[in-house]
């Protein structure tokens, strides 16, 4: 298990190129189990979670292969199993579902696991998928759909209790897209990732409109033909860099990014003083640390509200911003945990009932600390790159699911990181 040795107090300065988004690039991998036919992604993102992805596909039967930042892929002959023990590891393969149902008319996939940022329940997912015929039954732990008189369209809400749901969105587009009939899903998830999802099936031949909206209607069709994509900029990567240079750099510019995706992460950071300079493009943007610090107040919400999988990361930016910050977490209420972490650094933060109480400190000091998910291993990255000493940061298979060389990338800017293989 390697782990990451941060020397804290350098300045960063330069610019980085964002990758391709792992979030996007997850569904559509899946997505290509629906066509017998080539299918050429490129810009995924060389980290874990799509490499189980490309695992997850090869064990079905596909013919998966990938150069540096390129699939292809050719699921001529598949099985309807997806592979117990690598499904039950990523939680997001539960998008392979949709997909399996409607190329075989029956899936099998492992419940997935819950984590550690909540629990993770899919009801919403077969709820969806029951709603285009599917039958579903649980065995041994893993779910098995089958819809023998194949999928018909229909109309259906996936509104949850804690609103919209993104992987369960995917799955019942790419379930709808080979359905008989027109599918119509309302409180449908509008984050930039289905968006991608939805121009690629449309690429393939479904016939989808209304993606980036709460109501979806995909027209079904016989069959989808193969596709080259080229997956969108890694939202999450970017506003993650985009909080290291407003904590520890001099103008450092991120290329490769997408203005439009990162509207609610900009005016965070704004709103903390700091500021956010994007190109005429709006594919490149430059972050200066601001000079008149203050608390925020934030609560994530679903896509184009503050995202989730930014929490973590903008406490520890609050963690030495000068004032009181509110920090509430209405989608993953449990998805604190970098907190404990960041007070063993010296952060004075209160944790209760989904809501972190932050009141800026001076600095931050080194110390050996867990990382747990992913994005709370970020936040505690960040939180190294100003504290005073070396701070080691334990566990980093956490960061590599979701960020592509992100050691190479902060030394790229100038930051003082080790990896140790241990
Ligand atoms: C996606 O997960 C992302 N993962 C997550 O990013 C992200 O945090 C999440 O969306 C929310 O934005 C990928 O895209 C691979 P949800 P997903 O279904 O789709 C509840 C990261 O850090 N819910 O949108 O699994 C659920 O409990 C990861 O990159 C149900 O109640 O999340 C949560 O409270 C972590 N029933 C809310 O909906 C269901 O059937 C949103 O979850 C499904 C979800």
């Amino acid at each position: 298990m390697d782990k990451l040795l941060v020397h804290g107090g350098s300045t960063l300065r330069g610019s980085v190129n964002i990758s391709g988004s792992k979030n996007a690039s997850l569904p559509i991998i899946a997505a290509a189990l629906l066509t017998d036919e080539d299918v050429i992604i490129r810009r995924v993102p060389d980290v874990s979670d799509t490499n189980y992805m490309v695992q997850i596909l090869n064990a079905l039967g596909a013919e998966v292969e990938r150069s540096s930042g390129t699939i292809r892929a050719t699921c001529a002959e598949i099985s309807d199993t997806a592979p117990y023990e690598l499904v039950r590891r990523m939680r997001a393969s539960i998008c392979v579902m949709g997909p399996l149902l409607a190329r075989k008319g029956r899936a099998v996939v492992s419940l997935p696991g819950g984590c550690i940022i909540g629990d993770r329940p899919v009801d919403l997912h077969l709820k969806g998928l029951q709603a285009l015929g599917a039958q579903v039954e649980f065995e041994g732990g893993n779910i098995i759909l089958t819809a023998p008189k194949g999928l018909k369209g229909a109309e259906l809400d996936l509104r949850g209790t804690s609103g919209p749901t993104v992987l369960g969105t995917d799955n019942v587009m790419m379930a709808a897209t080979l359905a008989e009939g027109t599918t119509v899903i309302e409180s449908a998830a509008a984050e930039p990732e289905v968006i991608d999802l939805a121009n690629f099936l449309n690429a393939m031949g479904a016939k989808i409109t209304g993606a980036g909206t709460r109501r979806i209607v995909i027209e079904g069709v016989a069959k989808l033909h193969g596709v080259e994509h080229t997956v969108i900029p890694d939202r999450i990567e970017a506003g993650t860099f985009m909080v290291a240079a407003a904590l520890a750099g001099e103008g450092v510019t991120l290329r490769r990014v997408c203005r439009e995706h990162l509207k609610a992460i900009t005016a965070a950071i704004e709103a903390s003083g700091h500021s956010v300079s994007f190109n005429e493009a709006g594919d490149a943007c430059t972050v200066h640390r601001g000079t008149d610090l203050k608390g925020v107040d934030l609560v994530t919400a679903p896509y184009p509200g503050y995202p989730t999988d930014m929490q973590a990361q903008m406490t520890a930016l609050l963690a030495t911003t000068p004032g009181i910050s509110v920090i509430k977490d209405t989608i993953f209420p449990q998805r604190f945990m970098h907190c404990a972490e960041l007070k063993r650094m010296g952060a004075d933060i209160k944790v209760d009932n989904g809501t972190a109480i932050v009141r800026g400190t001076e600095k931050l000091s080194a110390a050996p600390v867990m990382a747990s998910d992913l994005r709370a291993s970020a936040a505690l990255v960040l939180a190294a790159l100003t504290a005073t000493g070396t701070t080691e940061i334990n566990r980093l298979y956490h960061i590599d699911r979701g960020y592509e060389h992100i050691d190479e990338k902060l030394l790229l800017l100038g930051a003082n990181v080790e990896r140790v293989r241990v």
